[in-house]
């Protein structure tokens, strides 16, 4: 696995596209070790002083705004923790790598986390099929695992380390059907769903099944695989069944496309979707053609909730725009964290482990988190809609 190259230019592009607007404090100064199997490292000096966590996400790729918003508000979190002296006397440091939003390469860097660089707890994914892929290594490990937005209901279902900080998806699936019938009262409802992942493959179910039993229709269900640029056969054959929206539970960065090609169609009806719209890309992407299509979300930047609106200003001095989800519930999922291994009677993966499970009424900024005993956490939805180049808060929907 020699791959200096690829990561270096996925370092630099990142310097490029202005992703990494901070100065960092030398305290947790970035150093980034050149060498292969090297990741993007982000560490206080002396180790010995250090608690070290890992982090896994999509720094690259196709989805790259969900891996970087993550780490930008894991790393304001950890800043926090330091500057107020952190936890048990020592200071805490993320080692991060990047997955380029592939399972594969996730599950592998968990293992490298755990093996090598011998974390106390690993953050991450945001890609459900990722964090699923994770777990499954980080599970038998005895390492716990938070997943700040992955929804799909299997990835806590692989065992009892694995934690997530945000609400699933029979939940955000019901809240989008419950939307379509009672706010846009539409009865007949196409979907456009992508077969490659475990997140859209789960909404969609969701949907069908919450929607038809509030007396809707699902008029068909078509699927692409993700990456996929032509639409355009899905699209007529969605249009024929003429529905009044459709529902298009993908990531923004198949979702933007699909939204252009539905209205070169003439496919006008309002489209529906979940979380994984939420990226400032979709605006681009979807241009005019997203506008005015709604989808569910974790927060909405529109809150005027102390706690948000101090996060909010904060990250944009750091990072230099509004956070997305991915920031909050990665600032959220740090948090509680660092909440657990303060509280942790002792740093072994047991002890941390039954800390992070007695999380209750945590003040997140994308909700308050208490973790049921599935290890999922129970919080309200909001959905928002989207305008030009941002979002419009339209209603919270409560479990
Ligand atoms: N919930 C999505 C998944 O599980 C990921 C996601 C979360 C995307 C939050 C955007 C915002 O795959």
């Amino acid at each position: 696995m020699r791959r200096t190259a690829p990561l270096l230019l996925a370092v630099l592009a990142l310097l490029a596209a202005g992703c990494e607007k901070k100065t960092r404090q030398p305290a947790v100064g970035e150093e980034q070790k050149g060498g292969a199997e090297q990741p993007v490292v982000r560490e206080a000096p002396g180790e010995e002083d250090t608690l070290l966590l890992g982090e896994v996400g999509s720094l690259t790729g196709a989805q790259a705004t969900f891996g970087v918003s993550t780490r930008n508000g894991i790393e304001l979190a950890l800043e926090e923790a330091n500057a107020a002296g952190g936890v048990k006397g020592k200071k805490l440091a993320v080692r991060v790598y990047d997955d380029q939003g592939k399972p594969e390469e996730a599950a592998q860097a968990v293992t490298r986390l755990i093996t090598q660089d011998k974390v106390l707890l690993i953050l991450g994914e945001v890609a459900s099929s990722n964090s699923i892929a994770m777990a499954e290594k980080a599970q038998p490990a005895g390492v716990p695992m938070i997943t700040p937005s992955s929804t799909n209901v299997e990835v806590t279902q692989k065992g009892d380390y694995i934690f997530r900080v945000c609400f699933t998806d029979p939940f955000q699936g019901y809240v989008m059907a419950k939307f379509a019938a009672d706010h846009l009262k539409v009865k007949k409802v196409a979907i456009l769903q992508d077969n490659k992942s475990a997140y859209s493959m789960g909404l969609s179910d969701v949907f069908t099944e919450k929607f038809q039993g509030m007396g809707g229709r699902i008029t068909t269900r078509e699927s692409y695989s993700q990456g996929d640029t032509d639409f355009r056969a899905q699209l007529t054959a969605i249009k024929k069944t003429r529905p009044e929206a459709v529902y298009v539970p993908g990531y923004y960065s198949d979702v933007g496309v699909i939204a252009r090609q539905a209205r070169e169609l003439g496919l006008m009806v309002p489209l529906l979707g979940g979380d994984g719209w939420d990226s400032e890309k979709l605006f681009e992407l979807g241009g005019s053609a997203i506008q005015g299509s709604y989808f569910s979300n974790h927060y909405s930047p529109d809150s005027p909730e102390p706690r948000v609106r101090q996060f909010i200003d904060r990250y944009k001095k750091a990072y230099g725009g509004v956070p997305d989800s991915m920031g909050a519930l990665g600032y959220d999922a740090a948090r509680v964290a660092i909440a657990a291994l303060e509280r942790a009677e002792s740093l072994t993966g047991p002890a941390i482990r039954d800390a992070i499970a007695q999380t209750k009424d945590f003040p997140g900024v994308a909700g308050t988190i208490t973790l049921d005993e599935n290890r999922n956490a129970v919080k309200p939805a909001v959905v928002l809609q989207v305008e030009e180049g941002k979002t419009r808060f339209v209603t919270t929907v409560n479990p």
